[in-house]
């Protein structure tokens, strides 16, 4: 794997007091990444969809360290609130990227934060939030050596995210996006994700996910124990060949607009998802009564109307439904009708596809 194309030489002629800002979404991954090896290298290609209302927005304030200090400071405020709790993350990732990005070493940090969903929603703010202080870090990285270029960036901001939480690789662009290699996809790198832009069909450039928050607390299990689990799973090889082959199938899928084959491609890729979770050791559940209740009100009515709307699962009980643009009075009426009344305070977050992190000029 080519790691040396990340690393930045320089240390030199750095700013002395800066503010970078960016915007960058959730995504909700159709062929779904669980099981990986060190660090965040998947085992399997993944693909999303990246998502447009769902985003973090971050502030970075950097200050240069004076020659004698050796210790950074990190001071990190979510909504206007100190969160010291997020520091031990924040320096385990600024320690991941500093053989890349040696120039972090030479700074204090002071990072605001917020996301537009609300905190614990059951919706992981770590994709989100770890490509938007990604590409922060990029724009710092371009303001030492102007001279990189903008698909660097994105492609870097890229591999990052990926070394804070491996799902974050699939935030920097849209509207979908394909992270681990993949031998049908010569760009396709297991250290970054490369966004899927050509051959895709027009139904899916502005298909619909309303999440519905079946649970909002917070993940019983984190992700990393998750994809621990598949270690030694009894059915990770097969698992991991699968994913492989439902990748190639989905890009025929993307292609062609074919909608019967993508609900049971992503259906059955939410329900293996979470196969794994039940079939390992320790196993788990993260379903609840709630969310088999809305699975299958949402097949009775896909069975009745003929309307084309499916689910897909994230390792938590809350449901993303999946529709294309046309049918999203039909499926909001389901929603209000059918389906609201098994979420957590009737909360629903109505979505759509998006296209990535953004650059925010800072006045
Ligand atoms: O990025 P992580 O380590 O939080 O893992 C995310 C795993 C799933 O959300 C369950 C699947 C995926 O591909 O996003």
């Amino acid at each position: 794997m080519d790691f040396e194309q990340f690393k930045f030489p320089r240390t030199s002629q750095l700013p002395q007091k800066i503010a970078f800002q960016s915007t960058s979404p959730s995504n909700i991954a159709l062929v779904k990444y669980w099981g990986k090896a060190d660090i965040q290298i998947p085992k399997n290609t993944s693909i999303s969809f990246t998502l447009s209302n769902c985003y973090t927005s971050t502030l970075l304030k950097l200050e240069a360290k004076t020659k004698t200090e050796e210790k950074t400071t990190i001071e990190v405020e979510l909504d206007g609130v100190s969160t010291p709790s997020f520091h031990p993350k924040i320096e385990k990732f600024l320690k991941l990227i500093e053989t890349y990005c040696p120039y972090v070493k030479h700074y204090h940090f002071a990072i605001q934060t917020k996301n537009t969903f609300p905190h614990s929603s059951g919706i992981a703010s770590s994709a989100s939030g770890m490509s938007a202080l990604a590409m922060c870090i990029m724009q710092l990285e371009k303001k030492i050596d102007p001279a990189i270029s903008d698909e660097f960036m994105l492609k870097k901001a890229s591999f990052l995210a990926r070394l804070g939480s491996g799902s974050a690789s699939r935030s920097i662009e849209g509207k979908l996006m394909l992270w681990g290699k993949h031998e049908q996809l010569n760009q396709s790198s297991d250290l970054y994700a490369v966004a899927l832009n050509k051959d895709i069909h027009p139904i899916f450039q502005d298909y619909q996910d309303s999440i519905l928050l079946v649970d909002k607390g917070q993940k019983k299990v984190s992700s990393s124990l998750g994809h621990s689990l598949m270690n030694g799973h009894p059915f990770a090889e097969k698992r991991f060949e699968q994913a492989q082959e439902n990748c190639s199938e989905l890009l025929e899928i993307l292609k062609s607009g074919n909608i019967e084959a993508f609900m049971t491609l992503v259906e059955s890729e939410a329900l293996t998802l979470h196969a794994m979770m039940m079939s390992s050791l320790p196993y788990f559940m993260l379903m609840t009564p709630n969310t088999l209740a809305v699975l299958n009100a949402i097949w009775e009515f896909r069975k009745t109307t003929k309307i084309p709307v499916c689910f897909t699962l994230d390792a938590g009980a809350n449901v993303h439904l999946l529709y294309p643009k046309k049918h999203q009075q039909d499926v909001h009426n389901l929603i209000d009708e059918s389906l609201k009344m098994y979420c957590e305070n009737q909360q629903v977050i109505h979505d759509e596809v998006g296209n990535g992190a953004e650059i925010i000029q800072i006045k």
